[in-house]
């Protein structure tokens, strides 16, 4: 996963008005473009979510997981590659670098806790139902929380970019 060494923000167009106008430009339409593909994603995963609340046992449950691990894996790639939604972010509200970091970090644990209540959902076991139920709520609402402030972030940048 990135780290934040690969989001410096370039030296040029900081310092001097025409290079600045440049520098919005150019944010301007990888935000623009970011928002669009990350609109979509967070659409796509908003109705995955509400699969896996649908999900009635563990066999259902591990279908739609076994769906939505790779999606996820693909979304949080899709927002930390170069020149992608953190890259764009981070270029136009760099005050705002400590959350980007945080979301970055958020991806790695989501990613974790997703494979791990999947590998407990494909378990024969006959308890633990209700604490697996419990953990994808959970689950669920720190993604939504994530996905939220990402939303969030993108408006600000749109209003300053
Ligand atoms: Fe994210
Ligand atoms: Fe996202």
């Amino acid at each position: 996963m990135l780290t934040f060494a690969a989001l410096a923000v370039p030296e040029q167009g900081v310092k001097r008005g025409a290079a600045m106008t440049k520098l919005n430009a150019n944010s301007r339409m990888a935000l623009t473009r970011a928002r669009l593909a990350i609109r979509d994603d967070h659409r796509r995963l908003d109705e995955m979510a509400v699969n896996l609340q649908k999900a009635s046992d563990r066999p259902a449950l591990a279908s739609v997981l076994e769906t939505m691990y790779p999606v996820l894996l693909a979304h949080f790639a899709h927002e930390e590659r170069p020149r992608g939604l953190f890259s764009a972010l981070e270029l136009c509200i760099p005050e705002h670098r400590e959350s980007l970091q945080r979301l970055i970090q958020e991806h790695q644990k989501f990613a974790s806790s997703i494979a791990s209540i999947l590998q407990r959902a494909k378990q024969k076991a006959e308890n633990g139902w209700a604490f697996l139920v419990q953990e994808v709520e959970q689950f669920l609402e720190k993604l939504h929380l994530h996905e939220k402030t990402e939303d969030d972030l993108i408006e600000a940048a749109m209003a300053k970019a």
